[in-house]
């Protein structure tokens, strides 16, 4: 049977890509988390000095996209792939608050959306893969078969984020990460370039009130349906 896209869209924290990987694995396409992209251009940027406080030195990150290469290799432990950045495993580096709190800027960036999206395609063509993130229904494979785009309220989703952080032992605060979700979702709907927004052909889950398992057999009952099974 030929192999279907899925694109899966939404808001940040809204658990995309706990239900994409889940699915995924359920029936064995390649799961690909596009934010993990866009982080990991965010944490070579702060480790390279290109982000100073609030300012991106945009002319410097331009002139080192060629030198940023992102993989994704399977973690058979995880049960989902972890992100590489030049050949080093970023995975926990990737989800600390200081990248999720520069990450929305950086994914504003034209010339990053450029070569990410061109990656995200290459990634793609073959069919068989499940991509999350904003613009994937919209911009990356705007003729995907399958598109859904996920919402829940922002403190469920603060919520969650926060659960997340401290399950792996890392100081949070509440308030700050739910300005943080609050913040993100605001420059990812308002940006210039690919903002997030559904696409006219996606189907809508709020998720605020299903649980991971409920959530997980709505999604595979759908793809069931659209591939006709
Ligand atoms: O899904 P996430 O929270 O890991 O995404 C991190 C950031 O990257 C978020 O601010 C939105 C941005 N992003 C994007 O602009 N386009 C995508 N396809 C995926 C993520």
């Amino acid at each position: 049977m030929k192999k279907i896209t899925i694109a899966i869209d939404g808001f940040s924290s809204c658990g995309k890509s706990t239900m994409a990987k889940d699915l995924a694995r359920e029936i064995g396409y390649v799961y690909v988390d596009s934010g993990a992209m866009y982080r990991a251009v965010t944490l070579f940027a702060l480790e390279h000095g290109i982000i100073d406080g609030d300012k991106i030195d945009e002319e410097r990150l331009r002139q080192e996209m060629q030198n940023i290469e992102i993989a994704f290799r399977f973690n058979p432990e995880r049960g989902r792939p972890d992100t590489y950045l030049n050949g080093v495993r970023v995975e926990d580096r990737i989800r600390t608050l200081e990248v999720s709190s520069h990450v929305s800027p950086i994914a504003a960036l034209g010339f990053v959306r450029e070569e990410m999206v061109r990656q995200q395609q290459r990634m793609g063509q073959e069919g068989g893969i499940i991509m999350d993130g904003r613009d994937i229904g919209t911009t990356v494979f705007p003729k995907a078969e399958l598109k859904i785009f996920v919402t829940a309220s922002a403190e469920i989703r603060a919520q969650r984020r926060y659960d997340e952080l401290t399950a792996k032992g890392e100081p949070c605060d509440m308030a700050e990460i739910l300005r943080n979700v609050e913040e993100r979702d605001y420059i990812d709907t308002h940006r210039d370039i690919s903002p997030l927004r559904q696409a006219e052909d996606a189907i809508i889950l709020d998720n605020s009130h299903l649980t991971i398992e409920d959530q997980k057999q709505w999604l595979l009952d759908i793809f069931h349906k659209t591939v006709g099974e």
